[in-house]
């Protein structure tokens, strides 16, 4: 087609003559359009040198926490702990009062069955757990959103299992990040993985934007799905895909109305970035955080 004559008679190719070219835009403008057509917030310079402080401050907490998380401590210990180095560096817990019902503590603690919102009590950690410990931090205005997954003791196949495929489910997602790829790309290649692996994808809760609000658009699926957004440089969001050992749905604890638990009670695990879009690629914003080789496996 593009070879072909051009309609307008010139003889040129239709390539050559009058095939419709397209502009690049001007940043101002993918500024513009991202707002109007997504509600998507690309970030200025400024604003990305904040977000990284405070994604670095965020991977920096959760590594420490993670190291802390061993047989016989509670997880409000590790709340209490959390709370704490986010004071000495002047910096608010996000999760605290957030949402409705206000959330009522400064983290997630997710263990075993619970897919994501654990919140933390009195419950000593016991050989044999997994758990997800998911922080948010709050620094001069700015967020960053990060998690990881704590082994405690030995864990069983199914436990080590869902750690794993939502690890490499991450880093998959991660690894494909440049501007011009479709946001659709991101659920595609982590369901390609997990089901791979014997694993499905939760799909009840998603990734997001983030940065100068706790969530911002847009909601990243970690599912198949048809999103046609293309990554622009500037855009921050979280990938944080939920994999479960056994069926994909969810339910919420009637009581606290935050408590996620897989509804056959088989084990799920999360790990969490937040990443930048750059005009190379991507940056890992919450690169602090534990990697599955330093996995803490507590004995
Ligand atoms: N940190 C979670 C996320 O990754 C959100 C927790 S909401 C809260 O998006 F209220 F429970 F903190
Ligand atoms: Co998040
Ligand atoms: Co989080």
């Amino acid at each position: 087609m593009r070879n072909a004559p051009c309609w307008c008679g010139s003889g040129k190719k239709w390539k050559k003559c009058h095939y419709p070219q397209q502009k690049p835009l001007s940043y101002d403008q993918l500024v513009d359009e991202y707002k109007k057509k997504y509600q998507i917030t690309i970030k200025t310079p400024k604003q990305i040198e904040g977000i990284r402080k405070a994604c670095q401050l965020s991977s920096d907490i959760l590594y420490n926490a993670c190291a802390y998380a061993k047989e016989g401590v509670t997880t409000n210990q590790i709340n209490d702990l959390v709370v704490q180095l986010h004071d000495r560096a002047n910096a608010i817990p996000a999760p605290l009062g957030y949402g409705t019902p206000p959330y009522p503590k400064a983290i997630c603690t997710s263990l075993n069955e619970v897919i994501c919102h654990g919140i933390p009590d009195d419950r000593p950690l016991q050989h044999g757990d997994i758990i997800n410990i998911d922080i948010t931090t709050i620094l001069s205005g700015y967020y960053g959103d990060c998690s990881a997954m704590v082994a405690i003791g030995t864990i069983n196949e199914e436990k080590a299992r869902v750690i794993q495929v939502s690890y490499y489910c991450l880093q998959k997602a991660i690894a494909i990040l440049k501007p011009g790829i479709l946001l659709q790309n991101i659920g595609n290649i982590i369901e390609d993985y997990a089901s791979s692996q014997k694993c499905s994808v939760v799909y009840q809760f998603v990734g997001h934007g983030t940065g100068l609000h706790f969530h911002e658009a847009p909601q990243v699926c970690h599912h198949y799905n048809d999103s046609s957004i293309p990554l622009a440089p500037g855009m921050i969001f979280t990938i944080e895909p939920m994999i479960n050992a056994g069926q994909r749905e969810g339910i919420t604890d009637p009581k606290d109305q935050w408590t996620t638990r897989t509804i056959d009670k088989k084990p799920s695990a999360q790990w969490e970035h937040t990443v930048l879009i750059t005009e190379k690629g991507h940056e890992i914003l919450t690169f602090n955080a534990p990697t599955l080789p330093s996995l803490v496996v507590s004995q």
